[in-house]
């Protein structure tokens, strides 16, 4: 095999024809039910990359059609495949950071486990960054020879393509599929950058170029993305949301988190609902004001709660008994929220009086409250 790392080069196994020793090469599948398609996956790999040093890390979100019971039997007969199983976690981006924070090899790739990727590019991409010349290599559905095939519906290739006009615009990357989840890169750099990296969200190769700032040089070679055969897709139109809160921050250079973000714009879709609300109860139910601002206001926290249960915590959502045991906290928090808001901008009021200065100052203490003190209560980890 053509190695040029330092280590002593490592052996075939002349009975398995599988190379033992150091991998040169790890594949993070991250998975959330692909019980049906880590076994296939697991089987291209080991003909996509014969004569390689290789080796695949599964990062399991402790998915309920036992994908980590699965990969761990395969693991016992085949030393090259380990299992990492998180438990009370979900998302994609952390799931591929803690997969490649658990391989020692020189060169890491994140591949999708559905079969939705063309392992047959692997060996490329392992050429390309072996040749010294780049840091990551892209699987790009939008270079000559790339196709977003009829892997995705027509909503979601339009999303994709503002996406990417967006990333393009306003991250200054340029990447032709910033979209793309597949990608292979020297560790080193990705250990470097990790500490910038945001575990919430799906577009950890975009992160990663992101944060890179222009330093990274990258190889983009074309793939045509595939059908899934077995499973469903678990990314819905509300990633689109985390993908803005990531375009967001990296904008504001990460002094400000995803999280905090989206939090903040699902606090801005509640003044809208509010209004609505409000609107709603004074005109077509004849409600006086007093009582139709409170039902409003509980309207608007309902709205906020199960949005961001839905989208701010997707990876630490509320079901059952303690989606309601959250939602009551969450009112309770809501209403000092409010306290704290008015109580602000009336002391700035009185000493300074711009009334849009004061009512900003308040709604941010206001928002503040609510995001630290939901964030350790309501929607607490672990
Ligand atoms: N561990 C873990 N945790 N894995 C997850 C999670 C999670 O919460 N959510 C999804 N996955 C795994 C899936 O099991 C699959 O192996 C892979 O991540 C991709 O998930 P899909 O649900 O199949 O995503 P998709 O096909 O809709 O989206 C793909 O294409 C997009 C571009 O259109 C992904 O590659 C995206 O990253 C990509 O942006
Ligand atoms: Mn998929």
């Amino acid at each position: 095999m053509v190695s040029n790392t330092n280590y002593e080069p490592t052996e075939i196994s002349k009975s398995e024809g599988r190379v033992t020793g150091p991998a040169e090469l790890t594949v993070v599948l991250p998975t959330y039910n692909e019980s049906k398609n880590v076994p296939i996956v697991v089987e291209l790999l080991d003909k996509a990359l014969a004569g390689a040093a290789w080796e695949v890390i599964v990062v399991d979100d402790n998915s309920p059609d036992g994908t980590s019971k699965v990969t761990a039997d395969i693991a016992q007969q085949d030393p090259r495949v380990r299992i990492v199983q998180r438990i009370g976690r979900r998302g994609l981006s952390g799931a591929c950071i803690e997969g490649m924070l658990a391989s020692s090899s020189k060169f890491v790739a994140v591949m999708d486990a559905d079969l939705q990727h063309d392992e047959s590019l692997l060996p490329k991409m392992l050429e390309a960054l072996r040749s010294e010349s780049y840091d990551i290599c892209v699987a790009s559905r939008h270079v000559e020879g790339g196709d977003v095939g009829t892997g995705l519906s027509s909503i979601r290739a339009w999303g994709s393509n503002l996406a990417n006009n967006l990333a393009r615009k306003f991250l200054k990357v340029e990447l032709s599929d910033p979209m793309s989840g597949f990608f292979m890169l020297r560790r080193d750099r990705f250990v470097e950058l990790a500490p910038r990296l945001s575990s919430q969200g799906f577009k950890i190769m975009l992160d990663i170029v992101a944060s890179g700032k222009g330093a990274l040089r990258v190889k983009e070679l074309p793939f045509v993305f595939r059908e899934r055969q077995h499973g469903e897709s678990k990314l819905d139109t509300l990633v689109t949301m985390d993908y803005l809160g990531l375009l967001v921050s990296k904008i504001f250079d990460d002094k400000i988190s995803v999280r905090f973000l989206m939090y903040s714009m699902v606090g801005g879709t509640g003044v809208v609902v509010h209004l609505i609300a409000l609107k709603i109860f004074l005109a077509a139910f004849g409600m006086p004001f007093g009582l139709s601002q409170l039902v409003a206001t509980f309207v608007a926290m309902s709205s906020n709660f199960f949005l961001n249960n839905r989208l701010t915590y997707r990876d630490r959502r509320l079901t059952g008994l303690a989606w309601i045991k959250g939602l009551l906290t969450f009112y309770v928090i809501c209403s000092f929220g409010i306290l704290a808001n008015v109580g602000v901008a009336e002391l700035i009021y009185t000493n300074k009086p711009i009334w849009w200065f004061a009512g900003a100052a308040g709604a941010v203490m206001g928002a503040v409250w609510n995001y630290v003190v939901s964030n350790a209560l309501t929607w607490r980890k672990g």
